[in-house]
């Protein structure tokens, strides 16, 4: 051990963030594959002296683990949302939360429209039906599904990840309507330079009027359980639902109702509740007909993960040194 301050990673992030932290720190790695009890994080930040966290949107954060260490200065979460970290608590301390904005954007909008795609074009069903060895002939009805251009695309949310995924829409002609706490001129704006005119509309009439609805709106109180059973009544039994925010958004056991009863078409999940999902959930009875789903991977290409961890270097480095954070969650969320 140097005298240098100790960073605990509570899980490995890509190396090019683990070195960053190595030139300045004691960094302590916990090597698993799985997340930590939060009884493990609070006693090896205790007998570490930890001055700075990075940890995973997997970890709960709370007042236990804020006060485990006295020399807590900053926590650096390697993801964008916060919803696993206690704010109010690490702002009542002083101590600095880091995380991950901007750089999985345009990953995550991709992601939403790799699910968007495969649900309407019905890809995975596709694969398995050539590699179950049914594929005798062309067919004229084989696996057909809803055409993505000229559609309606319903973007529930329409921050920097929904507003880059109705970007997207402009390769597809197609409607753009979104919803949200308030209408955004800006982003109508932003969106209007792709060519795209996006329509503020009420959530229950984006519901109704959309072919695809997608959601990018973060996990609160206001937004868990959003999607519940009036919600999926409301949509055509055409639709398709994308969802790549927080799984809690989605009524899962509501959606099971739905994709059932062919309320809906199909859903493309890439987060879920519970999360992970477990093999033998009933939801997973409909994949891959009506349901695709990945395992939480919207920012996973390797340049974004790597900045990712770039990006929590940096903020753990700044917390430590008592300066602003480059990418502070209280300052983002109004509390700094
Ligand atoms: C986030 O960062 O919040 C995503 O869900 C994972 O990258």
């Amino acid at each position: 051990m140097t005298d240098n301050p100790t960073v605990y990673v509570t899980r490995t992030i890509p190396e090019v963030g683990l070195d960053r932290l190595r030139e300045r720190f004691e960094v302590v790695v916990r090597d698993e594959k799985l997340p930590p009890t939060k009884d493990h994080v609070v006693s090896r930040l205790a007998e570490l002296d930890a001055e700075g966290l990075v940890c995973l949107l997997s970890d709960e954060i709370d007042a236990a683990v804020l006060d485990a260490s006295p020399d807590l200065s900053v926590v650096s979460t390697f993801s964008v949302g916060c919803d696993h970290v206690d704010l109010a608590a690490a702002s009542a301390r002083g101590i600095a939360v880091g995380h991950t904005p901007g750089v999985l954007t345009e990953t995550t909008a991709d992601l939403a429209w790799a699910l968007l795609m495969t649900c309407a074009r019905r890809t995975v069903e596709g694969h398995a039906y050539v590699a179950d060895d049914e594929w005798e002939t062309w067919g004229p009805t084989l696996l057909t599904g809803p055409d993505v251009h000229d559609a309606t695309l319903g973007i529930i949310g329409l921050g920097n990840i929904g507003t880059a995924t109705a970007r997207r829409a402009a390769g597809f002609d197609m409607d753009v309507r979104y919803s949200g706490r308030s209408r955004k001129p800006e982003r109508e704006d932003e969106l209007a330079e792709f060519g795209i005119d996006a329509t503020y509309v009420d959530r229950d009439e984006l519901l109704a009027e959309s072919d695809f609805v997608s959601l990018h709106v973060p996990l609160t109180e206001a937004t868990a359980g959003l999607v519940d059973e009036a919600a999926l009544r409301r949509m055509s039994e055409d639709a398709i639902l994308v969802n790549t925010s927080r799984g809690e958004v989605v009524d899962t056991d509501a959606l099971d109702a739905a994709l059932a009863t062919g309320e809906i078409a199909r859903a493309g999940l890439d987060v879920t509740d519970p999360e992970p999902l477990p093999a033998d959930h009933p939801l997973l009875r409909h994949a891959p007909e009506r349901l695709v789903v990945t395992p939480h991977i919207g920012s996973a290409s390797t340049e974004t993960r790597n900045e990712m961890a770039e990006m929590v270097a940096a903020c753990t480095e700044a917390g430590i040194d008592g300066e602003p954070l480059p990418h502070s969650a209280l300052r983002d969320a109004g509390m700094e």
